[in-house]
Order: C-alpha cells, then sequence, then structure tokens
C-alpha cells in the first residue's frame, strides 16, 4: 500500500511539474487603432509567434479610442490573462490600468510606444529618435533650403515626441543659420490620412502653396497631405518623409510623389515581442539592450534599428525582406 501511495505521488509530481513546463501563457494583446495597415501585420506577425510558441492570444483595437482602449484592457484582466501586450493610443492613461494589471500577477510589456508613469515589465520598439533624424537628414539632403511645413504625429503617442525630437537634432542649426524656415507645424490627431489631408490644405493656403518641404513623421500621415499636395499640381514638386513602409507609400516612392520612407522591420519585432512575451510569462527576463525612464522607472527595454528606404534601395530593403512582394510594388 505504502509502495502505491509512493508511486502515485511521484505520479502527481511528475504530472504536475510537466504541466508547469507546457503551461500555456495566455496574451491579451490591446492594439490603438487596426485601422492602419503598419498594425495589421504587427498582429498578424505576433499572433503566428506567439501560437507557435505555444500561447493563446486575444486580440482587440481599440480604434484611436482611449475610453476604449482602458476598457478592452480591464476585460483582458477580468480573463485572467499572464501577459499584457499594448500598444497604447495614449501612453498617458493608463497608470491605473497598468497598476490593476499588476496587483492580479500581469506582466505588462509596452510594444512599440512607450507608457509613462506605469509599472511596466519591458518595452520593446525602435531607436524612434534615430527614425526623426533619418526623416530630416533626407529632407536636407533633398532640398537643402526652403520653407519647411512640419507635420508631428499624434500627439497622444509617445514615439510622435521622439520622432520630433530626433528631428530638431538634424534641422535646429540649418533653422538658425536661416538655411530653412518653418512655415508651419502641426500634429495629426490619431496618425490619420484624413486629418493630414485637412492640415495641408489649410497650410498650402496659408503658405500661397509656397512650401518646398513636409517633415511628415509616417507614411499614413504623409499620403493625406500627398493628396493635398496633388490637388495643387505639387506632388512630386515638394519633398516629403514618412515612415512604416507601408505599401501605399513604398508605390508612391515608386512614382515619385513620396521621397522616402522609414522601414522598420516589423517582423523582427512582432516575433521578438512574441518570445519577450512568452519568456515574461513564465517568469524569465527578456534580454534588453537600453533601459528607459518612463517616469516611474528604468524600464528595461530593447531597442531595434531602422533603415532609410528610398527610390535608390527598395529592392534591397523592403522586397529583399519579403515585407513587400516585387509586383506589388511595381504594380501599374
Ligand atoms: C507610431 C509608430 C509608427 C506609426 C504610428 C501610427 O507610434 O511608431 O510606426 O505607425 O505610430 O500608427
Amino acid at each position: 500500500m505504502k509502495k502505491i501511495i509512493t508511486l502515485l505521488c511521484a505520479l502527481s509530481v511528475s504530472l504536475l511539474s510537466a504541466s508547469a513546463l507546457a503551461k500555456t501563457v495566455t496574451i491579451g494583446m490591446a492594439i490603438d487603432d487596426l485601422r492602419l495597415e503598419r498594425w495589421q501585420k504587427d498582429r498578424d506577425i505576433f499572433v503566428n509567434k506567439a501560437e507557435s510558441l505555444g500561447a493563446k492570444v486575444y486580440v482587440q483595437s481599440a480604434n484611436g479610442n482611449e475610453q476604449t482602449q482602458i476598457a478592452q484592457i480591464e476585460n483582458m484582466i477580468s480573463r485572467g490573462v499572464d501577459v499584457l501586450v499594448i500598444i497604447p493610443y495614449n501612453g498617458e492613461v493608463l497608470t491605473n490600468v497598468i497598476r490593476e494589471a499588476k496587483r492580479d500577477g500581469i506582466k505588462v510589456l509596452a510594444y512599440d510606444r512607450l507608457i509613462n508613469n506605469a509599472d511596466l515589465d519591458f518595452y520593446l520598439s525602435f531607436d524612434n529618435e534615430k527614425v526623426g533624424e533619418m526623416q530630416a537628414q533626407a529632407m536636407l539632403e533633398e532640398t537643402p533650403n526652403g520653407n519647411y511645413f512640419l507635420m508631428g504625429g499624434a500627439p497622444t503617442d509617445n514615439n510622435a515626441k521622439l520622432f520630433r525630437q530626433g528631428q530638431m537634432n538634424v534641422l535646429q542649426s540649418k533653422i538658425d543659420s536661416g538655411d530653412i524656415k518653418v512655415v508651419g507645424d502641426q500634429w495629426v490627431d490619431s496618425w490619420l490620412a484624413e486629418n493630414a489631408l485637412k492640415i495641408m490644405e489649410n497650410a498650402l493656403t496659408a503658405n500661397n502653396n509656397n512650401i518646398d518641404v513636409v517633415v511628415a513623421s509616417n507614411d499614413s500621415t504623409a499620403g493625406g497631405a500627398i493628396q493635398a499636395l496633388e490637388a495643387q499640381g505639387l506632388a512630386g514638386k515638394v519633398s516629403i518623409s514618412g515612415q512604416d513602409a507601408d505599401l501605399a507609400a513604398v508605390r508612391r516612392i515608386v512614382a515619385g510623389t513620396q521621397t522616402m520612407t522609414v522601414y522598420k522591420p516589423i517582423t523582427i519585432l512582432a516575433d521578438r515581442a512574441a518570445e519577450i512575451a512568452v519568456e515574461l510569462g513564465n517568469n524569465n527576463t527578456p534580454d534588453s539592450n537600453a533601459t528607459l525612464n518612463n517616469g516611474m522607472k528604468e524600464v528595461p527595454s530593447f531597442l531595434l534599428e531602422p533603415i532609410v528606404v528610398n527610390k535608390a534601395n527598395i529592392s534591397k530593403t523592403v522586397i529583399a525582406d519579403k515585407f513587400h512582394a516585387e509586383k506589388d510594388v511595381y504594380q501599374q
């Protein structure tokens, strides 16, 4: 009898440790806005990778609404997820909901955008200041003198501030020397093309169409601005930057209406994020290469390198990486 009990004990211990090893990590992925091409890609790659690692993922998109995002995160907390992966709409308002998550032992990964004043476990992104530097540098190379219009991203997005910081690192001395003149500076709510279009229409009117460069912070806003330029017969004559290597943007580069974009290999980001989420869910410590202060703590972070894309290197970058198919890029 004693033998049987010992045997049963041993069996249940080994079953227990087997189930501990094979723990299914559940992840709640709270995305700001799936209306933008960029985030659909992030979602698809992240979910695939996480599932291949045995995790289960619930995805929600707040479609650019702060309250919706908070409610969605609360819902994920009550579902009992192990890890929250958050692409915040507003990186300033999630302190309380993240406190709730932490009280329940849930790990929190800020994905692509930092969340301020919150108890994050990890932050994964690109070097966002460098993105802004690349955009401004490319504009200066193309048009070293003239009237510059600065089109910032969503004012609620910490990244938008970092892009602007990077742009100013490059532009400030040229502004001071008078080589370039900033004729307007606006931020685009929710990064939406339709908002950028209106801003650009007004900027063109206010400046009698005398704008030589638009420092746009990403491709969706560049797309809106280019529509306004097209209406005035100025598309292709005004230098304009972007970011994300959206298919539409890469095609505009081929057509000559957009000067450049900044390609951020989303596959690397989303794959890495899935690995980190699973590591956090198993109480492991992911590798980091930076720490960022978010106002509450030094957040262990990993920052990836962005890449400039222009007409000359499309095939060596986004096509070589299979980020886009050649036939889609060059299709008439
Ligand atoms: C930023 C992100 C950019 C761009 C933008 C709009 O936070 O870093 O790549 O996609 O949001 O969604």
